[in-house]
């Protein structure tokens, strides 16, 4: 396949003049002759406004687990429109799909609706500090919650190499405009590390109002705690008062019905979802213990004007139900396992050593002889591999993200031909990453 983007370069341009960067999140920006504009997308691919067909491992960050425009959701989503979208007043359906949730999540007592992840984050992280009385939190490194200020703050391995450094990778804001002021109620910890976080929490226990964590980290390679790692997490809450919030806005309802704390067996106080739950209507939830999410309209504040629209939540109704009456997610698991057997075949072939970290359904991959347990062992994997595979993989008609820590995600409509593409495309876009790194870069990938 020989990709041309002339109509996406052409839009580019015009989109400039009235969009900064051309796009409508920076994240969509891919370079001035790269950036993609869509046409349409059904199940598993997209097309471009070039007419270049893909199939698509980013699925808009996760939401579209059943592929895009699927039938039985769009539909579901037009009745919604027929009750008639906001009236700042409630609904039935909002108590249907709080039943919904709490039955598939048991730490789910009860349930708010916003709608996108950071706006459910932002509540939970109130509910923490109202509920505790303290006001500091917990990050775990390489996670990333959304884009609100409090959390804007991350460990830079930029010039941090593990080999020659003792030191702590410094904590950066991730945007010029984030105020300084807010550095002092964060504290960065690194994933799978109990005793650094017991020795937090005894050192500044009386500060911290709550730990933020994703135990299958989905924006940094599908890093994955050790479920003996999560429940000392839980543990060490109970005993010091910190409110455990479990960000599963990318791992909710894809990794298993019940999220990521059914697959560890752990439960949170406050839990946060949005991506899989309506198939990329717009809707996010935080939900949790009785206690602490009773305190909305008792204290904490709660609201938006689009909360619930009548078509977010009838998309999210028959999402759901079709995650959770359906074998939707073992089929997406089953997928995810096939797609990386065979990726392992491409690579064993030319002796490439690689692993995956996190799930199947949002698998990280990874140039190295082990996945990742933390952030910082990111650092050590081929990440130039990665980069340079991934843009002749763009051009062979696959998309995952170009950067090496979104992992891949699998879809319900991923399916036998959407397999052979991209192994196809795989295979042209490693020998020509090979050919284009030469011999001394291979080595590396080779470690
Ligand atoms: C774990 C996690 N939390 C929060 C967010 C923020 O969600 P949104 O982009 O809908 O605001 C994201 C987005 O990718 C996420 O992955």
């Amino acid at each position: 396949m020989t990709r041309t983007l002339d109509k996406s370069n052409a839009h580019y341009r015009k989109a400039l003049t009235r969009l900064p960067l051309g796009v409508a999140s920076n994240f969509r920006f891919w370079g001035e002759d790269r950036t993609i504009y869509v046409k349409r997308g059904k199940g598993a691919r997209f097309w471009d406004l070039d007419d270049n067909g893909y199939v698509d491992y980013r699925l808009g960050y996760g939401p579209a687990i059943l592929g895009y425009a699927d039938d039985r959701v769009d539909a579901a989503a037009r009745a919604g429109m027929d009750v008639g979208g906001v009236f700042a007043l409630s609904t039935e359906l909002e108590f249907t799909v709080a039943e919904r949730i709490a039955s598939m999540v048991p730490s789910v007592d009860l349930v708010r609706y916003s709608n996108s992840g950071t706006e459910a984050v932002m509540a939970a992280l109130r509910l923490a500090r109202a509920h505790s009385g303290k006001d500091a939190f917990v990050l775990v490194e390489g996670a990333y919650h959304g884009l609100f200020d409090s959390v804007l703050w991350y460990a830079d391995l930029s010039e941090w190499h593990p080999e020659t450094s003792d030191a702590e990778p410094p904590v950066v804001a991730y945007s010029d405009g984030v105020p300084a002021s807010t550095r002092n109620l964060v504290y960065l910890t690194p994933m799978n590390d109990a005793n650094r976080l017991e020795d937090l929490f005894r050192r500044r226990g009386d500060k911290i109002a709550a730990i933020l964590i994703e135990p299958i980290m989905g924006n940094c390679c599908g890093i994955t705690a050790d479920v003996d790692y999560v429940r000392a997490v839980r543990e060490l809450c109970d005993r010091h008062d910190v409110v455990m919030i479990i960000d599963e806005v990318k791992t909710g309802f894809r990794v298993a019905r019940g999220g990521v704390q059914e697959l560890m067996g752990v439960e949170a106080d406050i839990s946060t979802y949005a991506k899989a739950i309506a198939n990329g209507y717009p809707i996010s939830v935080v939900a949790g213990r009785e206690d602490i999410m009773r305190l909305f309209g008792n204290g904490v504040a709660h609201g938006g004007t689009y909360t619930a629209h009548s078509v977010a939540l009838a998309a999210a109704q028959k999402t759901l139900e079709i995650l959770d009456e359906t074998s939707t997610l073992e089929d997406i698991a089953a997928y995810g396992k096939r797609l990386q057997a065979g990726m392992s075949r491409i690579l064993d072939r030319r002796g490439i050593v690689h692993s995956f970290a996190g799930h199947p359904s949002m698998g990280g991959l990874f140039f190295a002889e082990e996945a990742p347990k933390t952030y910082r062992d990111w650092k050590t994997s081929d990440y130039t591999f990665y980069d340079t595979m991934a843009r002749h993989l763009h051009d062979h008609g696959v998309i995952c993200e170009p950067d090496s820590r979104e992992p891949w995600f699998v879809c319900a409509a991923h399916d036998d031909s959407c397999l052979e593409d991209t192994l196809s495309g795989f295979e042209t876009a490693i020998d020509l990453t090979i050919d284009e790194l030469g011999r001394d870069d291979m080595r590396r990938a080779r470690a």
